[in-house]
């Protein structure tokens, strides 16, 4: 298949695109740039032995997509690219609506144009909000506790409006649960700019010697060491979940939510320990106050994903560790251009 992948050169795109080409699909990038990198794309052709189109272009700039679509002619577009930082979506509303909801609405109008009727779209956990009982199941009510969750629900519902359209449209939002790790090369990963505000990245960085010490956000929930419970999802099995939606995406229902996690939840201390036991290194770690906004605990129900399109995350907490560990400890500044 072609498919045009936008916000490619972002951490999730990167690994994306990867897979994508080593499943033997054409692959043209738009990225911005804005918290991607060019460096990532060359690393992602020398793993796969392919190459990849890469356009700088802002996915706002109708014109700029009327040209790539016109040039590339895609079967299907997979849309990452857009802002993810709850904090500064908090700050800076109306720029997250911009990118993320005028973003998708501007990419839908040139996939009109085009008559390119396909695309996986990457929404998020976030959108269920403070769960209601776990694990959360596609059912579970919407109601997310924040601008860039509720940027995810509108461009999940401009998605289910445009594929109800048209006959023979076909949309796919991807509920992520944690993406975290790096592909087994060590070669592309994730790089966030400034601090991170994920935990995974923060404990690489501390294991490395770039901070000195995680703050644990809370040891008094109700779980199994009183810190918070995730679902980590292996950033390989997710670009992989991608692959296959994509590849069925025709034979699925105009409009499908997939939740894309693992099914199983693990705690802030689960994870140090086992990022300390695969790195050989300390992580130092002190417990602090509560993240305002943070739920005790989310995990994902995984069985739609099964049933839909064959999608099962195979790689465990063990295989994170070890591969986020392989890129922080072979790049401890991430991409040197960025
Ligand atoms: P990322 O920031 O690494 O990647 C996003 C990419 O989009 C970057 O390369 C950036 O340069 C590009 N971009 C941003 N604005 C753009 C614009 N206006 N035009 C063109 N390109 C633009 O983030 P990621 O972690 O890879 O996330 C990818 C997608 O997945 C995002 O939509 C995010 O909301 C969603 N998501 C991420 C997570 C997570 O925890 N990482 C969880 C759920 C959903
Ligand atoms: C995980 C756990 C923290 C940092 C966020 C977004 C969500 C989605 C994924 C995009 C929690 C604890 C964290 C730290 C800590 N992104 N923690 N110290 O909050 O589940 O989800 O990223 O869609 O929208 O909200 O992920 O990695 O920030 O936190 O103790 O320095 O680690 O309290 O229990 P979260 P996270």
């Amino acid at each position: 298949m072609k498919v045009l992948v936008t916000g490619g050169a972002g951490y999730i795109g990167s690994h994306t695109c990867l897979e994508l080409l080593r499943s033997g699909h054409e692959v043209s990038v738009i990225d911005s740039l804005y918290n991607g990198s060019k460096e990532a794309l060359t690393r992602v052709q020398r793993l796969s032995n392919c190459t990849l189109e890469f356009s700088q272009c802002d996915v706002r700039d109708a014109q700029a997509l009327d040209r790539i679509f016109d040039q590339f002619k895609p079967d299907a577009v997979i849309h990452f690219a857009g802002l993810k930082a709850v904090g500064e979506s908090v700050a800076e509303p109306a720029r997250y609506y911009d990118v993320n909801v005028g973003g998708t609405a501007t990419l839908l109008g040139a996939m009109e144009r085009a008559g390119c009727n396909n695309i996986v779209f990457s929404s998020s956990a976030t959108v269920y909000g403070e769960p209601q009982y776990l694990p959360c199941d596609e059912n579970h009510p919407l109601d997310p506790i924040n601008p860039y969750g509720r940027t995810k629900l509108m461009g999940e519902n401009l998605l289910k409006d445009w594929s109800s359209a048209k006959q023979d449209r076909h949309a796919v939002a991807l509920r992520y649960f944690n993406p975290v790790g790096a592909d087994a090369s060590g070669l592309i990963g994730e790089d966030p700019n400034g601090i991170p505000n994920n935990l995974m990245p923060f404990i690489s960085q501390v294991a490395v010697g770039r901070r000195e010490c995680l703050q644990v956000f809370g040891d008094d929930y109700d779980t199994i060491d009183g810190t918070g419970v995730r679902d980590y999802i292996h950033v390989i099995d997710l670009a992989q979940a991608h692959i296959v939606a994509v590849e069925q995406i025709g034979t699925l229902e105009p409009f499908e939510v997939i939740n894309i996690g693992t099914g199983e939840g693990l705690s802030v201390l689960q994870i140090v320990e086992e990022f300390e036991k695969q790195s050989g290194k300390t992580v130092a770690y002190q417990i602090g106050q509560l993240r305002p906004g943070d739920a005790p605990a989310v995990w994902a129900d995984a069985t739609k994903a099964i049933n839909k399109i064959g999608f099962k995350a195979t790689l465990d907490i063990v295989e994170i560790c070890q591969d986020t560990w392989r890129w922080q400890s072979a790049n401890p500044t991430g991409y040197s251009e960025k």
